[in-house]
Parts: structure tokens; sequence; C-alpha cells
């Protein structure tokens, strides 16, 4: 039996400080960007954030999406048939994930409505890679002297390791947690070599050398890479994709974006090229050197940037193969997904017995026969296959909140 979806009014769930602190804050952040993004209309588009805030705040009803919105973006459709299903929710009761991706699409009608092109979160992606300077150049400076095009099979797994260690603490740096309780500095000391050495007990379940005998069997192919973060986390991903493309472990990396703003710091297809802006500002010749060879690749078609519109639907992927976008993961080798917003949905944002096997928890999907990989840190309450008697040992050294800390990762590999 599947059961119930963590809830915004339990207190034992973080959804429950989320909407009633993070979500307020993230709001009126956008508040205080918005006349800096220099829109039309401000006054309008000042007063739609402002009644948002106060729907939450008041724990209003959730109203769906209207024709007009829906004409600008059939997708709502899905969302209006999920809530006349399961609805009526309010902003602080109803289930986390669904409220989570209904209020994203709200704030993007706000814009939709009148056809302005903007990403709200724009200033606070760009200000957070600028403090990420530091560890992008020490990353920089330490990958551009290696060739790994010819590497022992021993370093080619102690590589791979680093890597995907890379990425997946890259994953740390998620700007909404910013609303919540960690800072800049917290993020930054997370993003050098030394921390991700010590953190390597935190990784509660992990599956890399599986993965790595798995692509060892399977080299050359296809790896599609449903991204999450911009910003560090991009520049981490793209590590580890110009890693697998020169170790031959993958002929060809698939990114998928998002298509429109979401959680904050999600990556957009436009988030690419802003990222090497930035990069460039450094003026580093490693750092430079990394942009050149990314614009190289994206050029030659070894990287390959997509978006699709399933991604901000507020579902869990359990029934990803009904939708077009399964058509396209027809050929590949390996669909890693990237952080926890990606977990969340894989696992249905249920709350899962910690012990539940990760084949479990990722229900339909199990039979579409995609090989899957997870780098997540956690950052909500959902996480499955530990070991028994592990749960009970973090509750008693980090509280009952361990799992949506940030602290603890996990890597999750299954093979159809
Ligand atoms: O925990 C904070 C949170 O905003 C969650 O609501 C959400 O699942 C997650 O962070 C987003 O994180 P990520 O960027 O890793 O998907
Ligand atoms: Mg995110």
């Amino acid at each position: 039996m599947i059961p119930p979806p963590y809830l915004n009014s339990d207190k034992h769930s973080f959804g429950y400080d989320t909407a009633r602190v993070r979500w307020p804050k993230i709001i009126n952040g956008c508040i205080t960007d918005l006349p800096k993004l220099n829109t039309r209309n401000n006054p309008q588009l000042l007063q739609q954030f402002h009644q948002l805030l106060n729907d939450i705040n008041d724990d209003r009803t959730l109203q769906p999406f209207t024709p007009d919105e829906i004409k600008l973006n059939s997708h709502l459709k899905l969302y209006n048939e999920h809530l006349l299903a399961n609805g009526p929710y309010t902003w602080k009761t109803g289930p986390w994930l669904y409220l989570e991706c209904h209020l994203y699409q709200v704030i993007n009608n706000i814009f939709l409505r009148d056809n302005i092109n903007i990403d709200i979160f724009q200033i606070l992606k760009q200000s957070t890679l600028v403090s990420s300077q530091v560890g992008i150049i020490e990353l920089c400076k330490n990958i551009s002297n290696r060739d790994f095009r010819n590497v022992s099979s021993k370093d080619k797994l102690v590589y791979f390791k680093e890597f995907i260690d890379i990425s997946l603490w890259g994953n740390s740096t998620d700007l909404s947690l910013l609303a919540g309780n960690v800072s800049l500095d917290d993020i930054k000391s997370i993003q050098g070599e030394e921390t991700r050495k010590l953190n390597e007990k935190n990784i509660l379940v992990n599956d890399t050398f599986k993965i790595f005998e798995y692509l060892n069997i399977h080299p050359g192919g296809i790896i599609d890479i449903v991204l999450d973060n911009s910003g560090f986390e991009l520049f981490s991903d793209l590590v580890l994709a110009i890693y697998l493309v020169e170790a031959g472990l993958a002929s060809k990396v698939n990114f998928h974006c998002k298509l429109i703003p979401w959680f904050v710091s999600d990556t957009l297809p436009k988030d690419f090229d802003e990222l090497f802006i930035e990069l460039d500002k450094f003026q580093n010749d490693a750092v430079s050197g990394f942009v050149h060879k990314c614009k190289q690749y994206i050029t030659t078609g070894k990287f390959n940037v997509k978006s699709d519109a399933f991604w901000t639907l507020p579902l869990p992927y359990w029934d990803l193969a009904k939708y077009p976008i399964y058509s396209q993961f027809q050929s590949l080798t390996l669909l890693i997904f990237k952080g926890d917003l990606n977990y969340r949905k894989l696992t249905g944002d249920v709350a899962w017995p910690k012990t539940t096997s990760f084949a479990e928890a990722i229900q339909g999907l199990l039979t579409a026969g995609l090989p899957i990989v997870t780098l997540r840190t956690c950052k909500a309450d959902v996480t499955v296959g530990l070991p028994p008697g592990v749960e009970d040992t973090l509750i008693n050294s980090d509280g009952e909140f361990w799992s949506s800390s940030g602290k603890f990762a996990v890597i999750n590999f299954f093979k159809p």
C-alpha cells in the first residue's frame, strides 16, 4: 500500500516550516527584486505577489487555474484535474509536493499573463554564483591538467567516484534553502575537496561502485541528466559530464532543464549562458578553459541542452512512461536525476518507511526499462533504502529533521 503524502499541516514534516517561513521569505524576495528587474506594470505585478503572500499567510484555499491561464499554459490543466480529484487544499494543510509546484506556477502566471519574459530569481541566482568563486577555481585548476582519455582502470574508478561526489554535493547549493537557516558561508564551505572527503560518511546509500561497473560494461552510450539547480550545481554537473565523455563512459550527454523559473534556483536553458558569462568574469585561465570546452561540446553536439514542461508538473515520476518525454529516453544508457525535488518526485513524496527499497518507492517507473541514478542531498522528509536501525541512529545524532537538514545524501542506482 502507498503511504500518505507529506502534508504542510504536519509539524513533523519539513513542509510545515516551508509553508510558514520559507515560502513567505521567497515571495518577499521576489517583491524586493522585481523593481530591480525593470519590468513594465510593476505596481500590478507587485500587487499580485502581495496577494499570493496573503493567500499563503491566511491559509486560503487554492483556486484552480482559470481558462485564460490554461490557454497560456496548457499543462496547467493537469493541475486542475489533480485538484478536482484530490482537493480542495489550503496552502498550510495540503500535500507539500503538490502545493510547492502549484506555488511556482502561480508565480510564473504573474508574468505570463502580461507576456513578460523574466526570471524573477535571476538576481539571487547570480549573486550566489559569485560566492562560489573559490570552489569553482579550485575545481577547474584541479581538472585542467588531467588527461581523462588515457587513465588506468583503477584511476578510472577513483576519478568516477570523485566526479560523482562533486556533482552530488553540488546539490547542497540550493537557493531555496537560503530562505531557511543555511547561510552563504555554509554553502561556500561545502564546495571544497576537504569537506567532500569529510562528508563521505554522510552518504547513507552509496551505489557509486555499482554504477561504475554498469557503465564499464556499457561504455560510450548516451547519458541523460535531469538537472536541478543552476550556478554551482550546474557547474558541478558539467564537470561530471566532461569526465563521462572524456573517459569514454558516454558518447553524449543530454541535459534536461525546466521551462519556467522553478524552486528558485532550478536550471533553465538560458542559465547555461548565464553560467558561462559569470565564469568568464573570474578571469582565470583554468576557468576559461573549462568554459571553452563546455561551449565546444555544445557546438559539436556532445552536450545537448533540452527542456520540457514535464519537469514542472506536480506529479510523481511513477507514470513517466505514459508521457511524451518517455520517447526521448528510449536509447539512453543511464538516466541521472539530480537533487532533492527530483528524488521527491521519484519516490512520490509519501511517507515510506525509511527501510523501503528504492525499487518499491519508484513504483511504476520500475517497469519503464530505464536504468536510473539519483544524486541527492537530503532536503526533505522522504528517504528510502536505509538498512534497519540507521534511522534511529540518525534521529539520535541529528534529531527528527535529519532528512531535511542537507547534511546527508543518497546515491541510488536502479537497473531494470
Ligand atoms: O528543503 C528545501 C527545498 O526547497 C525543498 O522544498 C525542495 O524539495 C528542495 O529544497 C529543492 O531542492 P533541490 O534544489 O535539491 O531540488
Ligand atoms: Mg532545485
